[in-house]
């Protein structure tokens, strides 16, 4: 995928049960040649260690607003913000999805999607009955508006034991999704 290789991705993961998908979405775009940033929720640490994903993309990972820790002198979201040529959440929860639609922006991930000018994709991953919620349909129809990518979660058996849709949809298929973006963002459709 040549259209992956130097860009810079920073990608958000979030408190879903599917937050250990997010290593291996960090390391095929790491194969593919990308730069990847990685923020992370609180919750999300619940789920998977800033370790893990920080020797996976070969950076530190970027965790919580008061960060105090990175080189630059700006504050490590608004950096990130401006950095990145693409932002992808995965997994994203309903909470985070909330906080997009409504602009609020209590942690890392929400101010990154405020500040950025990049394209915005969005991964989302939950129990059938929170996806089809009214609530979080609105906020998935309000940010598909705003232009936002919303890569549709497959079906299947989920973690908390009902069935439907929910599950994160493939990294691989992530992945390529995201190529296809930076392609023609690129001009080269
Ligand atoms: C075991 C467990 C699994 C969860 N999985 C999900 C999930 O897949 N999707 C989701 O939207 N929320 C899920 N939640 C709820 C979120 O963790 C919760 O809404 C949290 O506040 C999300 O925070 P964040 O969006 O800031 O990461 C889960 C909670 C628990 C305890």
């Amino acid at each position: 995928m040549p259209f992956l290789e130097g860009k810079k991705i920073a990608l958000g993961v979030t408190g879903s049960i599917a937050a250990y998908k997010a290593a291996e979405i960090v390391s095929l775009l790491v194969k593919e040649g990308a730069e990847v940033q990685v923020l992370m929720t609180e919750e999300a640490e619940k789920f998977i260690t800033p370790l893990t994903l920080k020797t996976l993309s070969r950076r530190p990972v970027l965790c919580g607003l008061w960060n105090d820790d990175a080189a630059s002198w700006k504050p490590g979201h608004i950096d990130v913000a401006s950095w990145a040529d693409l932002f992808l959440v995965a997994p994203a929860t309903a909470h985070i999805i909330g906080c997009f639609a409504h602009g609020l922006a209590p942690e890392a991930l929400s101010c990154v999607y405020l500040a950025t000018r990049a394209p915005v994709v969005i991964a989302p991953a939950m129990n059938v009955n929170m996806l089809t919620h009214p609530a979080t349909q609105a906020n998935l129809a309000t940010l598909q508006e705003r232009g936002n990518i919303i890569i549709e979660p497959d079906e299947g058996m989920l973690a908390c034991g009902d069935s439907g849709k929910g599950k994160l949809a493939a990294p691989a298929k992530i992945v390529e999704t995201l190529s296809q973006i930076l392609r023609a963002k690129d001009g080269n459709v």
